[in-house]
């Protein structure tokens, strides 16, 4: 578990340092929708980049995409999303609050199941005021909107749900313009919307969201190691980048949870401080179901002819889904550490610090530069210092409080080194770069700042 208790510290903190902001604030808020400020901005696209890195810059078998959110409404048929991606509720008839119907039995030990009847029988008050509910109803999580000006039901759209669905439609025009021979993947990071009854847990579960997702085709008979190859791969991204090993787990799903086009889910999950082990993400195995769909519905036959066998099929996919705000939370949280003052101010008092104690490619800030004093020539030398290393590297220019203070600020929004320049860099042409981890301090020479860098941050 990391040092935090529970997720209101994390949303303090995130508020605090400028990493995430509730949306809307100054209206009030809206539940559940949350803005990225200058520093969470910067963390969360490290966290996409990093993936992108990961499953298509390193890879022969994998290629990006970019599809829109907006799609044809018949997407939203063939993918079994118009009649299965409901949630079950009830309302209570009298302090009118929703409930998720699934949530109060499990809450109660009993496996949730809704066949006709089987409600009445369980006997479930309002958990709020004891009132009498409602029968169950199933509820579509899709956001409904208007395309055009005329509000008629043919131009009913949705906001996409999922956004693989976009690799789907593509997979013909992926395949022939990069003549992709089986078994290859697509990828591709956007944003996805659910009307979730219930929100909540900070940015765990919000109605807004991106998720980074990649479907791999593949011949049916080489399924089962590619589940595995990919299993391992995306396990493996969480601890390069840093993630404590006992703070991730996999849970394989049991076979009456599995959503609608899954012969096979595996989650991975982290340890959330306050909420436990909950998924992060997911590995599915979703069979043809996805391309066959597609080609009933949309009349184009989804196949892949293969040269070797001399025969066309419908591949099969194994996908993998992570969410990017759900990562970029984990990250956060588990680079969170509290330790006693270190930074040396004369006559600091014994209190807690916080380090961000980030993988340096996530790092949000990867330099400071530190001017000893706001004098001019020692702000025209830091000046001159921060432009050649902003071309490489994110940098932060500081020169107000105490040096201490100033160290301290730069660990808590994770910085992995400080540039100090004082009075004898002037003279040396040298400065003082100081490690977040180790608090190491190294007199290095300006000229071989660059290179030195380079080294640290393999650019
Ligand atoms: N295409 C498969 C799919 O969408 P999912 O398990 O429903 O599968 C995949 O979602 C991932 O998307 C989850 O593991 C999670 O990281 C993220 N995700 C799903 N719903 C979310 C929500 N309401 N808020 C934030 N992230 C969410």
């Amino acid at each position: 578990m990391s040092k935090l208790e529970s997720l209101e510290h994390i949303v303090s903190f995130a508020k605090r340092r400028g990493f995430i902001f509730q949306s809307s604030e100054i209206y009030g808020g809206l539940s559940s929708c949350y803005d990225y400020g200058p520093l969470g901005v910067e963390l969360k696209n490290n966290v996409k980049k990093a993936w992108w890195k990961a499953m298509v810059q390193d890879r022969n078998d994998v290629v990006g995409l970019d599809a829109s959110i907006l799609m044809h409404p018949k997407v939203w048929e063939a993918s079994g999303h118009l009649e299965g991606f409901t949630d079950p509720l009830v309302d209570c008839k009298e302090c009118k609050k929703r409930w998720r119907a699934d949530h109060l039995l499990e809450a109660k030990g009993i496996k949730p199941t809704f066949e006709p009847g089987d409600w009445g029988n369980h006997k479930v008050r309002c958990p709020e005021c004891e009132g009498e509910l409602t029968e169950v109803r199933k509820f579509n999580l899709m956001f409904k909107t208007q395309m055009g000006a005329l509000e008629d039901e043919a131009d009913e759209v949705y906001l996409r749900p999922e956004t693989c669905q976009g690799i789907y439609t593509n997979f013909l025009n992926v395949q022939n313009t990069m003549r992709k021979k089986l078994p290859f993947g697509i990828a591709q990071i956007g944003k996805a919307f659910r009307n979730e009854i219930t929100p909540g847990h900070f940015t765990f579960r919000t109605r807004e969201f991106e998720q980074m997702e990649q479907q791999y085709f593949s011949h049916p008979d080489d399924k089962k190691k590619i589940f595995d190859m990919w299993q391992e791969a995306r396990m493996k991204w969480y601890l390069d980048l840093g993630i404590k090993k006992e703070n991730l787990q996999f849970r394989e799903h049991d076979p009456d949870e599995l959503a609608h086009y899954a012969s096979r889910a595996l989650d991975i999950e982290y340890n959330y401080p306050g909420m436990g082990f909950s998924e992060l993400a997911g590995i599915h195995d979703r069979g043809d179901w996805d391309l066959t769909r597609h080609s009933e519905f949309s009349g184009e036959k989804l196949e892949y002819f293969d040269q070797q066998e001399n025969k066309k099929y419908i591949p099969h996919i194994i996908e993998t889904s992570d969410g990017a705000d759900r990562a970029t939370l984990a990250f956060l949280v588990d680079a969170y550490d509290e330790v006693e003052t270190r930074s040396g101010e004369e006559g600091g008092k014994h209190e807690k610090e916080v380090v961000l104690r980030l993988h340096k490619s996530l790092a949000p800030i990867k330099v400071a530069i530190l001017p000893l004093s706001k004098k001019e020539p020692l702000q025209k030398l830091s000046d001159e210092i921060q432009t050649e290393l902003r071309q490489n590297l994110m940098t932060m220019y500081d020169e107000t409080g105490s040096i201490g203070k100033r160290y301290r600020r730069q660990d808590e929004i994770g910085t992995p080194y400080c540039v100090t320049v004082d009075f004898d860099s002037l003279e040396d042409k040298a400065v003082t770069v100081r490690d977040r981890d180790t608090m190491e301090q190294e007199r290095i020479k300006i000229g071989e700042l660059d290179r030195w860098f380079k080294e640290k941050f393999n650019f």
